[in-house]
């Protein structure tokens, strides 16, 4: 889905205030605090609470595979001087070049209400739409979780009503609101820019 300057770690993206770039496995403590957190861990839909740092660290490594392959691009979010601090991750799955993208993210409780998701996740929608031709991106929120709403909204998605997912983390079955951003739709609302990357 990703094409090769992803599937090297060397490779991040810049925003304003903030590095998005791979996660290490010294980010496993600090990842494992912050999305360990019930109210971070419980508005997702793999995140399991208590969460400790093995499974954080499993993640990371689950996460460097996947980028390696560039079947997905997860990473983490740092801001830009204290680039080793990861305060949240944002990913996208997905299983094929045309299609669709599967959006998640999620960001410490101490830096919520900031603007700074998304400040991440639209320069995280330009890289997607940049570098691959997938057609949409999709994102999935449970309901009443109205700040990712928000954001999704602020990046010009809508609604696709509601749908069912597995969320192993959550107990099983569970209903979400899903959004959808087109490559159509992600011009008109924020034109296209270049992704600032850097993977030297
Ligand atoms: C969702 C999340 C990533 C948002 O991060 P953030 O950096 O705080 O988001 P932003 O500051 O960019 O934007 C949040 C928006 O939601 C709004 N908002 C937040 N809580 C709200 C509430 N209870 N009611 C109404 N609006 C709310 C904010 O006002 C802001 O909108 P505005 O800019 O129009 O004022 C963060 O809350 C989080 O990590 N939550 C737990 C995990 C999670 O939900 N992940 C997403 C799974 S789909």
């Amino acid at each position: 889905m990703f094409p090769e300057i992803t599937h090297d770690d060397v490779f991040r993206l810049e925003t304003e205030r903030m590095w998005l770039r791979w996660p290490r496995l010294s980010d496993a403590e600090t990842i494992a605090r912050r999305a360990g957190d019930p109210e971070v861990a419980s508005q997702t839909a793999t995140i399991p609470h208590p969460y400790n740092v093995g499974d954080a660290e499993q993640f990371v490594r689950r996460a460097r595979a996947e980028n390696g392959s560039g079947h997905g691009l997860i990473v983490a979010i740092s801001f830009k001087k204290t680039p080793n601090d990861a305060i949240g991750v944002i990913g996208a799955h997905g299983s094929d070049f045309r299609g669709t993208a599967h959006l998640g993210y999620w960001l410490g409780r101490e830096f919520w209400g900031l603007g700074l998701m998304t400040e991440a996740a639209r320069a995280f929608v330009d890289l997607i739409y940049g570098i691959t031709s997938l057609g949409e991106i999709v994102c999935d929120s449970l309901p009443g979780n109205v700040a990712s709403r928000r954001v999704q909204e602020k990046l010009g998605f809508t609604s696709l009503g509601e749908a069912e997912i597995d969320a192993p983390a959550r107990g099983g079955r569970v209903k979400v609101e899903r959004m959808r951003l087109s490559r159509g739709a992600a011009h008109t609302a924020f034109g296209s820019r270049r992704p600032k990357m850097t993977s030297t």
